[in-house]
């Protein structure tokens, strides 16, 4: 008897399945058949009470009809999964070629500013960054210009307004990387190899200016270090960031933080030295520098007589100019991928 209604379940079972159109209907046959409700499972739950022999005999015909019952499921799953209506939905090409997600990089003045660390670091520099908001005390005064200097003109600076401080004056925005290093000689004591990369402002606009922009700055002080070793750093950093055929000279120039102060210009990338439209006589200027003031020292508490430096100070946005031939500083800063894609 048992053994008879479990023949009729599992028939009509596997026929409603392969009737089963979608795959909730499959499901819910599964529950109907195979649940824990289910009319399957009733009957196996009942046969422990079975007398022994039957016990037997209809468990083997109640497994057998379960496992047949889930095999034909998961066939007509199968067969659901791949009916032309859902297929065609469904369709990928495995042999088209893959399309590239857009990949993007880092901006160039990061680019930069990456490398002429490492270019430093190599000779046994550490970069440090100072605040972009500044007392004027180490923006200026510090600096060697006092309140009233008309050196200071030279920086067009952006004060803000509100602060102001007894001992270190205004507040400012950073208007050069110089004011980093007096704070280096506040930090630590002298050996000290510096590299100050870090945000300015000024109130400038055009082709060469930006209102804010970045510097970086080397400081050196040790004892008996002396004109050379700065000419030598300079050449080692125009070789390595633009080529090993560049030279570097020195002009004479005023600074009130160095002496003796100079311009330093690198041969022209363009011409090679030659002399082009580009630079007008073979070179272009890359920044300042200078051997450090025995006052800005001595601001610092470090003794003139014991100890020299040598200070530099240079655009970053303008060394990467002149090496990729950049005309506008604008360009870099517009956010316009047509120009920064070519990077
Ligand atoms: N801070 C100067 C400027 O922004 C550049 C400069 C000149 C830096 C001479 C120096 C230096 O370290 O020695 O124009």
């Amino acid at each position: 008897m048992e053994i008879k209604r479990i023949q009729n379940l599992k028939n009509q079972a596997i026929s409603r399945i392969l009737e089963a159109k979608t795959e909730a209907e499959l499901e819910n046959l599964r529950i109907s058949f195979l649940g824990r409700k289910g009319e399957l499972t009733q009957i196996l739950k009942k046969i422990p009470s079975l007398p022994e022999v039957k016990r037997i005999e209809v468990g083997k015909i109640a497994n057998e009809a379960k496992r047949a019952v889930e095999e034909a499921i998961s066939r007509r799953s199968s067969a659901i999964s791949l009916q032309p209506e859902k297929l065609e939905k469904e369709w990928i090409d495995v042999t088209a070629p893959g399309k590239k997600p857009p990949q993007g990089h880092f901006h160039l003045v990061t680019y930069a500013i990456r490398e002429i660390t490492a270019i430093f670091e190599k000779i046994g520099y550490t970069r440090v960054r100072y605040p972009e908001v500044e007392w004027d005390w180490y923006a200026f005064s510090g600096l060697n210009m006092p309140e009233n200097h008309p050196a200071r003109d030279e920086w067009e600076t952006i004060y803000i307004e509100e602060l102001r401080s007894k001992k270190y004056g205004n507040v400012v925005l950073t208007p050069h990387t110089s004011s980093g290093q007096l704070r280096e000689m506040e930090r630590r004591k002298p050996p000290i190899r510096m590299l100050n990369i870090a945000k300015c402002y000024r109130r400038q606009s055009d082709v060469s200016h930006a209102p804010m922009f970045y510097q970086f700055e080397t400081l050196v002080i040790d004892k008996g270090i002396n004109i050379t070793h700065l000419k030598g750093t300079l050449d080692y950093f125009a070789q390595q960031y633009f080529g090993p055929d560049r030279k570097t000279r020195i002009r004479p120039f005023h600074f009130q933080f160095t002496e003796p102060s100079f311009e330093v210009d690198v041969t022209c990338i363009v011409c090679g030295g030659k002399g082009c439209k580009v630079c007008r006589g073979g070179w272009l200027e890359l920044g300042g520098a200078g051997m450090v003031h025995p006052q800005v020292l001595k601001n610092e508490g470090i003794d003139p007589e014991k100890y020299t430096g040598f200070a530099s100070g240079f655009g970053v946005e303008r060394v990467l100019m002149m090496k990729y031939g950049i005309d506008d500083i604008r360009l870099l800063f517009s956010g316009d991928l047509r120009f920064l894609n070519q990077f």
